[in-house]
């Protein structure tokens, strides 16, 4: 990921730039591939976005943990291919309410808003992604209620749905997210899931629904990947529908 945050500026020590002046400065609006209905704010070679997540590099622990990689900044299979299926299935969101969960750029939350949920709420921890994902959703013309924090370890909000775009990239982050999702489905909840197969994918859960060629942060341009979208299941669910088959 590091050379994706390389950038011509130079980095301010103490002067942390407005995150949503210098995404609109730096960063250029364009339609996500495959995704056109989308327009993001995109990060490229000039965007500097070393300037913003390296801001504290002389801060006290008072200023909080080390800033993550910009994942905000990029546009991500697992996103894409689930976008993709809500868009063409929008039945799938429609007059519910949504929680995109790890969103990012927000460009899952952004496709269920479109496709007619009645409610899109995101829950992203790296604020300057909540600030880039408020500018993407006003580019978009919709309304997204944010939380800046972890709400993995908590209930689930009150949604319909939880939609989950590429968030299984490291097994410690997958063995939080995985029992807030088993929360979900106890609540009720129904939770789908986009993934090119990353490392934590927990794939003895999931069904598949869907899949699509998407291209993914880092592959050469043109090029695109498989990935699935997938429901979420009870940890039982095989279990029990094996016991039905037996009769
Ligand atoms: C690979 S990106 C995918 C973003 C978006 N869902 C998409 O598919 O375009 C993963 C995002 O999840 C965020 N994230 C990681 N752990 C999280 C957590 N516990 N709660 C909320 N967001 C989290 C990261 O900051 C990052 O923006």
């Amino acid at each position: 990921m590091s050379d994706c945050i390389a950038g011509t500026n130079a980095v301010g020590i103490g002067s942390r730039p407005d995150p949503a002046e210098f995404i609109r400065a730096n960063m250029r609006i364009a339609a996500v591939p495959a995704i056109p209905e989308i327009r993001l704010y995109t990060a490229h070679p000039g965007s500097g976005l070393r300037r913003l997540v390296e801001w504290n590099q002389h801060a006290t622990e008072e200023d909080g943990p080390e800033p993550e990689p910009p994942y905000w900044a990029y546009i991500w299979a697992g996103g894409a291919v689930l976008a993709r299926y809500i868009f063409d299935r929008p039945e799938t969101v429609a007059g519910r309410r949504v929680l995109d969960l790890g969103a990012g750029s927000g460009l899952v939350g952004i496709a269920a808003a479109k496709a007619g949920a009645s409610a899109v709420i995101a829950a992203e921890i790296d604020r300057n992604g909540v600030v880039a994902l408020g500018l993407n959703a006003a580019a978009n013309g919709v309304a997204i209620a944010t939380i800046g924090e972890d709400i993995t370890s908590g209930p689930p909000p009150p949604v319909d749905v939880v939609v989950v775009g590429d968030l299984f990239y490291a097994h410690d982050l997958a063995g939080r997210v995985v029992p807030f999702l088993d929360r979900c489905l106890a609540a009720g909840i129904e939770v789908l899931v986009g993934d090119p197969g990353r490392t934590g994918l927990p794939l003895s859960r999931l069904r598949l629904l869907a899949e699509y060629q998407v291209p993914d942060f880092g592959d050469a341009k043109g090029e695109t990947r498989p990935s699935g979208v997938f429901s979420f299941e009870p940890k039982d669910c095989c279990h029990r529908l094996k016991t039905k088959s037996l009769g």
